[in-house]
């Protein structure tokens, strides 16, 4: 093993070239395709972002029109679906069901599972994915309140469909509300891709064994599941609540999170890339206010949120190690004003990444990568010899 070097955490190795995503986490930029996220998170829609992503420039208004039409003609899931969606308790948390019924696809869709299969037979699983991971999230929420299931509408936009699936009742008339559909837009944009993350490189080392699009982007669903990376968004709610229930002292926590003999963290707070501004969370601390403003809701937690924030960024500890508040930190105030429930922030993340892990994948694909396979520093005994129970 002499030419092995260790890298734990592969703080600084790359794993691959990747034409996708540009980020500097010195000055804080996010490009996608050579695009600035902030132009994107303004001007584009989710699908037209994905469309960049996936297959690498803006799509003509044909090519858009073309992408979304096949999207909204494949939300529908397999009826069989439905009997998976029975056996889960309704306390199953809905990543977990994610997880399960985006790898479910490859039983209903095997073809998906033939590493030679035809670049058209990969779109069409590209084009499913994108269409049934917004019909499954839904449902993996009514699941969880007993609530009857909402079948997809094809008279509505990505975003739209989704928040109907989500919120519709049978007993009462749903109204979309542009306000929200903006906001879930720029969510799901600022999430789609952020190159060699946790769960992205996980649906690369997946995939790199030639496995299945869907079997990938399952095992990415949970990596991202983990508290230290998408979970984080769900934690930081919880942390804000936990903070108003406590009487609101913000510089408890900071001086919490500080503390080395105690293993809480200041969640939303720090970043493996990031050593400024997150530039995503800039973007979403602008909106978290603009959508409580055009909502007329008037969250507590978002002033815990803020104080919390400015306790932070004036303290020696959070300067010295330059953590600042990252993508997770303000949008579950957006989640929450447009009614999401906080168990569904991570599939919403889940959501927003998926066009970049399957972009990834491709990008992965397409190169003709070598199977993903890291080394070690063997650190266990050199050589033993074998003890019989009786002798041990
Ligand atoms: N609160 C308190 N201390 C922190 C925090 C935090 N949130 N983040 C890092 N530190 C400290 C850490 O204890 C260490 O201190 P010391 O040098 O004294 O040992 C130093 O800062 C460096 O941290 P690290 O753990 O070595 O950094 P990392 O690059 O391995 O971890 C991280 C990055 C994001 C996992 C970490 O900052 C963290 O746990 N943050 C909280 C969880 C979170 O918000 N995750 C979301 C990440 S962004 C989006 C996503 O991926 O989903």
């Amino acid at each position: 093993t002499g030419y092995v070097t260790l890298d734990s955490g592969y703080k600084n190795t790359g794993a691959t070239k990747s034409a996708i995503t540009f980020l500097d986490g010195e000055e804080g930029i996010l490009r996608y395709r050579g695009y600035p996220i902030e132009q994107l998170a303004e001007r584009s829609n989710f699908l037209e972002v994905a469309y960049l992503l996936i297959y690498g420039s803006l799509p003509t208004q044909t090519e858009l029109d073309n992408f979304a039409h096949q999207i909204t003609t494949h939300t529908l899931v397999h009826e069989d679906v439905r009997k998976i969606f029975d056996g889960f308790p309704s306390a199953a948390h809905p990543m977990g069901i994610l997880s399960s019924l985006i790898c479910s696809l490859t039983a209903f869709y095997p073809k998906s599972l033939d590493p030679n299969q035809s670049p058209e037979e990969t779109n069409l699983n590209i084009i499913r994915l994108i269409a049934k991971i917004s019909t499954i999230a839904a449902w993996s929420y009514k699941n969880s309140v007993g609530h009857p299931l909402n079948y997809p509408r094809n008279d509505l936009d990505y975003c739209s469909n989704f928040l109907y699936m989500m919120f519709a009742f049978p007993t009462e008339k749903y109204e979309i509300n542009p306000v929200v559909v903006s906001a879930l837009n720029k969510l799901l944009i600022l999430h789609a891709d952020h190159e060699q993350n946790c769960s992205t490189s996980t649906v690369r080392l997946v995939g790199s064994a030639n496995a299945s699009l869907y079997g990938s982007v399952s095992a990415g669903v949970n990596a991202l599941w983990g508290p230290l990376h998408g979970g984080a968004n769900q934690e930081v709610m919880e942390m804000l609540e936990a903070i108003q229930q406590d009487g609101g002292n913000t510089q408890k926590w900071v001086d919490k999170a500080k503390d080395k003999n105690d293993s809480f963290r200041l969640m939303g707070f720090g970043h493996r890339v990031y050593k400024n501004f997150d530039p995503r969370a800039k973007i979403i601390k602008k909106a978290a206010d603009d959508v409580l403003k055009a909502l007329g809701i008037d969250d507590p937690l978002l002033k815990i949120a803020q104080e919390l924030e400015q306790a932070a960024l004036t303290d020696p500890y959070f300067v010295e190690r330059k953590l600042y508040p990252n993508v997770d930190f303000y949008s579950g105030i957006i989640y929450r004003a447009i009614g999401i429930p906080t168990e569904m922030f991570t599939v919403l993340f889940a959501m927003g990444r998926l066009p970049g892990w399957i972009a990834q994948w491709k990008e992965m694909r397409e190169n003709k990568e070598p199977i993903g396979r890291p080394r070690q520093i063997y650190t266990g005994e050199l050589e033993r010899d074998y003890v019989g129970i009786e002798q041990r």
